[in-house]
């Protein structure tokens, strides 16, 4: 008898969570005002990390950058000035954890409690298993997955002390569907999935509903980041630009919203990857090409700056 009650409530609270997610497909939630709040990106010396430091600066929140490219984290800050927006700028190897503690120390001090946390850095190697040195997937691992743990570490804790905040994690569609030539960076991004999906449970069911969670997976962004791939059909699985994309994420940061797929296409195709057998997703990933998307990668000239430590 306790069962099936127990059976009619869940059905009910599902129901209810079933409509509340349509209404809020239909009617977008309201954004929320970000106006001094201090918000961190990691990863802001380029791509999306500067554009939605850019963002945040014009809604006047205090944004603090962190990245390991300096000359790219004086830009931000000069585009940041631009728009009459204040901007503290930290090197960083987020890989790094005692760095990330020290840093994060710093910022505490000179800034502040950091209230939303964007965990944007990120690097691809682009080779398969067995071209990767161990130094690259340790790489990979630690700046895609493991730094973003350590800054959560850093954050959360004034955020569940004032139960307000926000922790935005950068995944990817390969952290959805796995793509070959991907295999650590696809890893890492599986992880973030895993990480933000259960932090998310974790604080809804200790009663922190005040910290939101969001979890960003677009496909391809032409931010340079895959400079030379391209999606096989376009049409379907369009390439995305860069500043349209940032600007869906910060409507997503903005409403709370939990998750969010780029392009919507990329729904279907996780569902779809989760009731078909895994031969027939083969046939699907051969049909849009994606098995060959990183054969033209070609290595940004960058990515050598980010000097690979192997001396310890
Ligand atoms: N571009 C895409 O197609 C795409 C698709 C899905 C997800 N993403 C993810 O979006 C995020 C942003 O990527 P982007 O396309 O803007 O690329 P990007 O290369 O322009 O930005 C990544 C930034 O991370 C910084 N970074 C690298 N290693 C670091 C470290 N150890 N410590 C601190 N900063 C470090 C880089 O200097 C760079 O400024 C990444 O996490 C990426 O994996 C990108």
């Amino acid at each position: 008898m306790e069962l099936l009650v127990d059976i009619l409530i869940l059905l009910k609270n599902v129901a209810v969570a079933f409509l509340l997610s349509w209404i809020n497909f239909f009617i977008p939630r309201r954004c929320k005002c970000v106006k001094g709040e201090i918000v961190l990106v990691t990863g802001a010396a380029s791509g999306m990390g500067c554009d939605m430091i850019l963002e945040f600066a014009k809604l006047g929140a205090i944004t603090v950058a962190w990245d390991v490219n300096s000359h790219g984290l004086e830009d931000t800050k000069q585009l940041v000035e631009a728009v009459g927006g204040k901007c503290y700028t930290f090197v960083c190897d987020v890989s790094d954890r005692k760095q990330v503690k020290q840093v994060a120390d710093q910022v505490r001090r000179q800034v502040g409690d950091v209230s939303i946390l964007v965990n944007n850095a990120g690097v691809v190697f682009g080779k398969k298993l067995l071209e990767l040195t161990d130094e690259e997937i340790e790489r990979t691992m630690g700046v895609n997955l493991m730094a973003q743990i350590w800054t959560t570490k850093e954050f959360l804790p004034s955020m569940l002390e004032n139960n307000h905040g926000h922790v935005v994690n950068m995944g990817s569609s390969a952290g959805l569907v796995g793509l070959s030539q991907l295999v650590d960076y696809s890893t890492s991004k599986f992880g973030v999935v895993g990480f933000t999906q259960t932090l998310n449970y974790e604080l809804h069911f200790s009663g922190h509903d005040g910290v939101a969670t969001t979890l960003v997976c677009p496909s391809f962004v032409k931010t340079g980041m895959f400079a030379g791939c391209k999606m096989e059909y376009p049409l379907i699985l369009p390439d995305l630009e860069q500043h349209p994309t940032v600007m869906r994420i910060m409507q997503a940061i903005l409403t709370n919203q939990t998750e969010i797929y780029l392009p919507r296409m990329v729904y279907p195709m996780v569902a779809l990857k989760h009731v078909i057998p895994v031969a027939a997703m083969k046939e699907v990933i051969r049909f849009f090409r994606a098995h060959k998307f990183m054969e033209p990668f070609s290595r940004r000239k960058n990515m050598d700056d980010l000097q690979i430590n192997t001396e310890e």
